[in-house]
């Protein structure tokens, strides 16, 4: 009994020394709460994403405590979350400064050797060597490849007897097809295809609750990741060194070689292990979410036959001044403004990602708020790109907002921004104005679930993969 007495003494008398000693209470936090004892609001945050609303999770709290900043708790970790277009211009001129960048720990678990290198000197150094890749110059070469996979890819899955299909299964295809070729020439259809199922396995587990045990989709997640590094890809890779040394393999011919021959400026090449993880890395940022932003492209085409007509009248202009079997190239993608317009609205009200977190480097004050080293920091697309204040009716699909000077900068930020904005922007481009030209080209379509729900898990999905029917021209 006297035991017990004690107990409970120590530990409310160490809940007094953190209460009332911890530096951070004494100095003025962002107003918010943080929820349930460890998970705190992750599960409202999940939640409302699971609900096809992960912007509720935001607004609620903009408009309880500040339009700019409240503190939370979500994966585990004391988070302030900052919002508005002075946020996001705020955390991007602080990348590597006041902040990093910061994964979830089930994000760690199944990139495991991204945590053993030094990450933050390992990501600058790839950041380097990515964009001789990534950009538009390099990229233009592969419209050619690109257009070709498309067209297949609409041949052998899209016609069928009954012109029905389910579409984000498709859009899947698509693009982890193009970054299998850019990335690794992989060409053949059913490779490609035994991959993506590994694939899927893995990014189920990628944002989940991180449970290791037998079943749960994290430990899936752990083992597929083993699966393709270890069985897959240093496969690929050695054989490619072996045939990069006899000249059978090209340097310039995808992403891979390049890896295998650019050194940093040590003169260091980069290890096989880390080209495996940093492959793995890109084929999940390069091919998930592109597949969303496909998809979304059918469901709003199918929704809004005006904007599917000038889309079309764009796109066939294209077709018709080409000679028969002539591929996409640089100038034609330049012409589908219109087209891009739409694909930049699609973005704007389903963005394939929803927000980043970082990791606070070193003590600082925002907008009167204490933020403390060690906490982390979320923004969100939301913020901005469903914002009254930004984006006049944000609910209104209107593509004629990316006309001109287009929006208010820092406020469309499907790809982030800063030092850390996505590098395959411009690759993201290519591919999905590449499935519009095609897609309009052969169909019209209409949807088969006329109100099917939206699931964010954490990209946006259709619940049932949109299936729609096809009326080819
Ligand atoms: C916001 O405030 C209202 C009214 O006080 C309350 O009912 C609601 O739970 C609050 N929401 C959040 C997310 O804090």
């Amino acid at each position: 009994m006297e035991l017990l007495y004690i107990c409970i003494s120590l530990v409310s008398l160490t809940i007094i020394l953190i209460v009332f000693l911890s530096p951070s209470k004494a100095k003025n936090l962002p107003p918010g709460k943080t929820g349930w004892p460890v998970i705190g609001e992750s599960i409202e945050y999940l939640g409302a994403g699971w609900k096809g609303r992960p912007e509720k999770f935001i607004f609620d709290r903009m408009s309880n405590y500040s339009s700019y900043i409240f503190k939370t708790n979500l994966m585990l970790q004391p988070t302030v979350v900052f919002c508005g277009a002075p946020a996001h211009k705020f955390l991007f001129a602080n990348e590597n400064k006041l902040i990093q960048s910061w994964w979830p720990s089930s994000v760690d678990k199944i990139f495991p050797s991204s945590t053993q290198t030094s990450s933050k000197e390992e990501a600058i150094k790839m950041r380097k060597m990515l964009p001789n890749f990534f950009k538009p110059e390099a990229l233009q070469r592969y419209i050619g490849i690109m257009d070709t996979i498309a067209h297949q890819h609409f041949a052998a899955n899209w016609d069928n007897k009954d012109m029905i299909v389910v579409v984000y299964p498709l859009t899947q295809r698509y693009t982890f097809w193009i970054a299998c070729r850019l990335f690794l020439s992989i060409e053949d259809p059913k490779e490609v295809d035994r991959f993506l199922e590994r694939f899927k396995v893995l990014s189920e587990g990628l944002v989940s609750i991180p449970v290791d045990f037998p079943g749960t989709p994290f430990h899936g997640s752990i083992k597929a990741s083993e699966y393709i590094r270890k069985e897959f890809l240093m496969r690929i890779i050695k054989q490619r060194k072996i045939d990069l040394a006899e000249g059978k393999a090209s340097p310039t011919q995808d992403i891979l070689s390049h890896m295998l021959l650019t050194a940093d400026e040590d003169g260091k090449f980069m290890k096989e292990v880390d080209i495996a993880d940093k492959i793995l890395g890109l084929l999940i940022g390069g091919h998930d979410t592109a597949s969303s932003a496909c998809a979304f492209i059918v469901k709003y085409l199918a929704e809004l036959p005006h904007i599917y007509q000038g889309v079309y009248k764009e796109q066939m202009d294209i077709a018709k001044s080409k000679g028969p079997g002539e591929l996409l190239n640089w100038e034609d993608i330049q012409k589908m403004k219109l087209s891009w317009n739409v694909a930049c609205e699609v973005l704007r009200l389903a963005p394939p990602v929803q927000g980043a977190f970082r990791d606070v480097l070193t003590d600082f004050m925002y907008e009167g708020f204490y933020i403390p080293k060690g906490w982390k920091i979320y923004w969100s697309t939301h913020s901005t790109h469903k914002n009254p204040e930004y984006f006049l009716e944000p609910y209104k699909f209107d593509p004629s907002r990316f006309d001109g000077r287009g929006p208010v900068p820092y406020t469309f930020v499907p790809f982030g921004g800063g030092p850390r904005m996505c590098p395959g922007k411009e690759y993201a481009r290519l591919e999905i104005l590449v499935f519009m030209h095609n897609l309009v080209k052969k169909f019209k379509w209409e949807k088969l679930i006329p109100d099917e729900k939206i699931v964010v898990n954490p990209m946006p999905i259709p619940e049932k993969g949109l299936p729609i029917q096809l009326f080819p021209y």
